[in-house]
């Protein structure tokens, strides 16, 4: 069943650009997102709501947090993302106009579950399931859904279900931005375009898995690990710190680069490799200061950048770098969490943990 790979994690690494086609094969032909693809009340809910609260845990959480930029900058709503297991336990203030969004690979987590019936029970008409299992108990419990076609996730660590998330997270973007008014034809068409292209820019990365393999023996024998990330990029930092943390037992914390100097900066030395997300992208010039300032400090870099990115320094610096194959905008995260998976993965066969089944670990979470 692993064919060519030796564990369900590379496998659904891999399995990606085919994940990723599936999933967007719902929009069809056609060069604009129907709102339909939601569910048959879609059109009216999403033309109405006032805001989107996504309700979520561990990595689904965080294609949540990559999805907020989308839906401020593109479609012009307030969104807030929550962890499921804080919000079902706190106070806080229900809006009938706000839709409520669930977003679990299982679609059984408990904490998820009980947040969006919690979510209800305050007033919250508006829920939408984003599940990878159709007929799951979150997907029963929402009035919209939609489900990616990750197809079965086995290992523990999720990789193509996240991608797929990402995937339809902008379609909902498209579809709320185009409601509002805010997307005109032709946009839509070139949105549409970029993320049919994804199958094949997600395809071109994975290309770059020896070079990314090489980096990981330098991983083996450290016991921290720093991501830095700006902007959208900073949850895609904190889904590269999960997965290395969770199956190569190696602690990482993620930091978006801006907050260095408050804190962090304090732990980068010699022993503490520091893995930048470095798209080619407005934060790119503030990134690198604050690269600079790990440099300064002794810190290794490990940066993951665009084509055409020089940093101006080299790996005698104690600076290495790997570059994607080229910018993708908006869509840049969907690329660029899939060397951290990769790297992740890699760090943990030198350590030669079990990278399908990390100990304490369980696939689905049904309990509290
Ligand atoms: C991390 C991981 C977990 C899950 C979390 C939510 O690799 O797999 O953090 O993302 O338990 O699970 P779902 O998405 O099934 O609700």
């Amino acid at each position: 069943e692993l064919g060519r790979f030796r564990h369900y994690m590379q496998k659904e690494i891999f399995e990606q650009p085919d994940a990723l086609a599936n999933t967007l094969e719902l929009v069809g032909a056609a060069k604009s997102v129907q709102p339909g693809l939601f569910g048959a009340e879609a059109e009216t809910v999403l033309r109405d709501i006032d805001s989107v609260l996504i309700l979520a845990c561990g990595t689904s959480y965080h294609s949540g947090l990559a999805a907020r930029y989308w839906l401020e900058e593109v479609a012009g709503v307030p969104c807030t993302v929550e962890i499921a297991s804080e919000y079902r336990y706190r106070t806080s203030v229900p809006n009938p106009r706000q839709l409520v969004v669930a977003i679990s690979q299982s679609g059984e987590t408990a904490d998820t579950l009980a947040a969006l019936k919690h979510a209800k029970g305050l007033g919250q008409p508006h829920t939408l399931a984003l599940c990878n299992v159709p007929e799951s108990a979150i997907v029963r419990e929402c009035a919209l859904r939609f489900i990616t076609r990750a197809g079965p996730e086995i290992g523990v660590a999720s990789t193509k279900a996240f991608t797929t998330q990402l995937a339809a997270l902008y379609l909902l973007t498209l579809a709320v931005a185009k409601l509002k008014g805010r997307l005109s034809a032709e946009d839509e068409a070139r949105e549409i375009d970029a993320l049919r292209h994804l199958p094949a820019a997600v395809s071109a990365v994975l290309e770059q898995e020896p070079a990314i393999q090489a980096w990981a023996e330098h991983f083996a024998d450290k016991r921290h690990a720093l991501f830095l990330g700006r902007g959208i990029h900073y949850p895609i930092a904190l889904e590269g710190a999960l997965k290395l943390k969770e199956i190569s037992y190696i602690h990482a914390e993620a930091y978006p680069a801006g907050e260095l100097k408050h804190g962090p900066l304090a732990l980068v030395d010699r022993e503490m490799p520091v893995i930048a997300v470095a798209p080619n992208d407005a934060l790119l010039e503030k990134l690198k200061s604050n690269l600079q300032e790990v440099r300064a400090r002794g810190g290794e870099l490990y940066v993951f950048a665009d084509a055409k990115v020089d940093l101006g320094t080299g790996d005698a610096d104690g600076v290495h770098l790997i570059q994607l194959p080229e910018h993708y905008g908006k869509l840049s995260p969907v690329l660029h969490v899939v060397p951290l998976q990769l790297l992740a993965y890699h760090a943990a066969l030198v350590k030669g943990t079990d990278v399908d089944k990390p100990r304490n670990l369980a696939k689905s979470v049904t309990v509290e």
